[in-house]
């Protein structure tokens, strides 16, 4: 007797987790925790400028932007980061202006070498300051065309892994370098996300609450479409955005029977979005999952004052109270409100503070679940074949004005 099918079966989470094992002798994001980040450290020494302007998009600098805007208020950082990542002249003139190009370096990051927005903005630096190795270094792959100008040039190049994804390379130059030059302690950040990668790999806590999930939001997918980041921090806003690239372009795939896959990210910030945003979670079509992230210590202790506003009594009651307990406790009534109504699915992940492991712990975090749901849905996360149409389109019409 013999069976064929043509389907993919449900999967067991011990083959789940044999494959994720399987995958990380070529998949290299997984081990980027392991690594020795002294390279980085020994060059963040010998950075002068105070400035520094990363250039690159997509993963070559969200990653990195989520911890600097997570952390840049709490540390007392040497440098500051700026980002070129887009083609739209007015951000590019205004972010330039604010910056003293002489005193300037300039960090030109792409692993493939080759990308539009890139190589567009980067022409147009070279217009405005003399770009030579004193003020430039790049980031990419080893054998890139960007490589091959780097070394035409003289500058120093970090090498982007072969088989570390542009939205999986947080962990790796891309994002290590630049925050090192800033004054970020990267080895915490290392710490952060080795801690995720131990407790996963050795199949303790992460590994348990990660397969859990993973299977969750795919076995329900049809139910519960889109997937809400509620994160309760400003700081946080860069990455929702991270989340929303890594998810998107991770998990929108067609899977080997040619059925298309899927679940949509969203990523909102709290107390803003609970006058917006929330209405549409409470009330509308019941699609969504919800993640609140919450942070346990703001490091911070602003107080709203015990100040009595004639016609605006009745609102002591938030007298003498941290800001930092405010924003806790509308994540709190968020939560129970979303609980009560017991059809929403919801978690929460509360991060321990305003530091290095707490962001990339994290981060990990979310790349794990990443793979572990492209696994359960049997699809790539880590190529993108949707947007290469697009690309090619682009530079046909742009030789053609020519
Ligand atoms: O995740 C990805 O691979 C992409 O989003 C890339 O990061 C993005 O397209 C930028 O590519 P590159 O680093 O080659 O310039």
């Amino acid at each position: 007797m013999h069976y064929k099918h043509n389907f993919n079966p449900t999967i067991s989470d011990e083959e789940i987790f044999e494959k994720i094992v399987a995958e990380k002798e070529d998949i290299g994001y997984y081990s980027l925790p392991l690594q020795d980040s002294s390279t980085y450290k020994e060059y963040a020494q010998t950075v002068k400028q105070k400035n520094i302007v990363v250039i690159g998009i997509g993963g070559s600098t969200l990653g990195t932007y989520a911890i600097y805007k997570y952390l840049k208020h709490s540390k007392k950082l040497d440098k500051k980061l700026y980002f070129l990542e887009t083609t739209d002249p007015i951000d590019i003139q205004s972010k330039l202006e604010q910056v003293e190009l002489e005193d300037t370096l300039f960090i030109v990051i792409s692993k493939s070498g080759t990308t539009v927005e890139t190589v567009s903005i980067f022409k147009y630096v070279h217009s405005l300051v003399k770009i030579d190795h004193n003020n430039c270094v790049v980031v990419t792959e080893n054998d890139s065309k960007l490589r091959k100008y780097a070394d035409a040039n003289g500058m120093k190049s970090f090498e982007i892994p072969k088989n570390v994804g542009g939205r999986f390379s947080v962990f790796s130059a891309v994002g290590l370098l630049p925050l090192a030059i800033v004054g970020i302690n990267i080895d915490d950040i290392l710490k952060g996300a080795k801690l995720v990668h131990d407790s996963f790999f050795s199949q303790r806590s992460f590994y348990s609450r990660l397969i859990n999930k993973a299977r969750f939001l795919v076995e329900y997918k049809n139910s519960f479409n889109v997937n809400v980041v509620f994160s309760y921090s400003s700081r946080l806003e860069g990455f929702n955005k991270w989340y929303i690239q890594l998810w998107g372009e991770s998990l929108g795939k067609v899977d080997i029977n040619s059925t298309r896959q899927g679940l949509t990210p969203i990523g909102i910030i709290g107390p803003i979005d609970q006058h917006s945003f929330l209405q549409l979670i409470i009330e509308g079509k019941r699609d969504k999952t919800v993640t609140v992230i919450k942070v346990e210590n703001f490091s911070n202790d602003l107080k709203i004052p015990s100040v009595n506003l004639e016609g605006l009594e009745e609102l002591n009651y938030l007298d003498d109270l941290e800001f930092s307990s405010l924003i806790n406790k509308q994540a709190d009534a968020t939560i129970e409100s979303i609980n009560a109504l017991n059809d929403i699915p919801c978690d929460v992940i509360t991060i321990d503070g305003m530091c290095e492991s707490a962001i990339a712990s994290l981060m990990y975090e979310y790349e794990l679940l990443t793979s572990l749901c492209a696994k359960f849905m049997y699809i790539n996360a880590y190529d993108q074949p949707g947007v290469e149409s697009g690309k090619k389109i682009l530079k046909e019409k742009l030789i053609q004005k020519k």
